[in-house]
């Protein structure tokens, strides 16, 4: 049985007011929804001050990216230590925003996979169609050809300790959700996939759902068989709305 998972990815938004706000609101719904891991990923800049109200509560945090590299001449970058001595438990690798708008191909994005992890982090691998992928049909060749470069790379049983992050980029930010049948389906398909390689690895990895996930619609997607749980975006700024969605993945 795994266990549910529902992360917050707070992108470029956060004041330090919002986020005492924010973490102090979810900290009920992380205790009344006892089964269900309650993550956030804040900008980097927000990590200590998360650190500092997570101290007490059952909530753990991450980053939303890291570097490949771990240390020098690499103006603008965090990495995996730095993340690893703040307390972060995970890193988001390969959000759709970063490989569209950064340009980080798929293997750049399993060299921070494989970095994350040999650091102590556990990477979410997020992985998606956009939405003339989708329309051409090719979602479950775009989703194995980004596993694959993890897989190339750092072998099937690393994604025993990593989490998979499925997020249709055309889901993302638009408020169009995939019904939670289309979502299933690509989801049995990646745990299919890995299960090719490893039934195990593929039985036991968690594999959430992003894309406009809102109090309104998680359960619905959380009681899929293969939806593990969600990464959310605009609903995870709210701790009213945020609550609601991590409600919804309560057994
Ligand atoms: P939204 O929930 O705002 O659609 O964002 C999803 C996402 O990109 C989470 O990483």
């Amino acid at each position: 049985m795994r266990q549910a998972l529902v992360m917050g990815n707070w992108k470029l938004n956060a004041t330090k007011a919002s986020v005492e706000a924010l973490i102090n609101g979810l900290v009920d719904a992380a205790k009344d929804n006892a089964t269900v891991e309650v993550a956030v990923c804040p900008p980097a800049v927000f990590i200590p001050q998360v650190e500092a109200l997570t101290a007490d509560t059952a909530i753990t945090y991450g980053a939303q990216d890291c570097d490949v590299n771990t240390s020098g001449a690499f103006t603008g970058e965090n990495s995996a230590v730095m993340l690893k001595e703040f307390g972060c438990k995970y890193t988001l690798v390969g959000h759709s925003e970063r490989r569209v708008i950064h340009g980080e191909s798929s293997e750049v994005v399993a060299d921070k996979f494989a970095v994350a992890q040999e650091n102590g982090l556990v990477p979410v691998l997020c992985i998606g169609e956009t939405l003339e992928q989708f329309e051409a049909g090719e979602t479950k060749a775009v989703v194995e050809a980004q596993l694959q470069a993890v897989v190339t790379k750092s072998g099937i049983t690393s994604l025993n300790n990593a989490v998979i992050a499925y997020e249709p980029v055309w889901a993302i930010g638009t408020g169009k959700t995939a019904t939670p049948e289309i979502a299933q389906e690509i989801h049995a398909h990646i745990r299919s996939w890995l299960a090719e390689q490893d039934a195990a690895v593929a039985n036991k990895v968690q594999i959430l759902y992003g894309g406009s996930v809102k109090g309104a619609n998680s359960a619905e997607l959380f009681g899929q068989a293969d939806i593990d749980g969600g990464l959310v975006g605009g609903a995870s700024l709210d701790a009213v709305e945020f609550s609601k969605v991590i409600a919804g993945a309560s057994a």
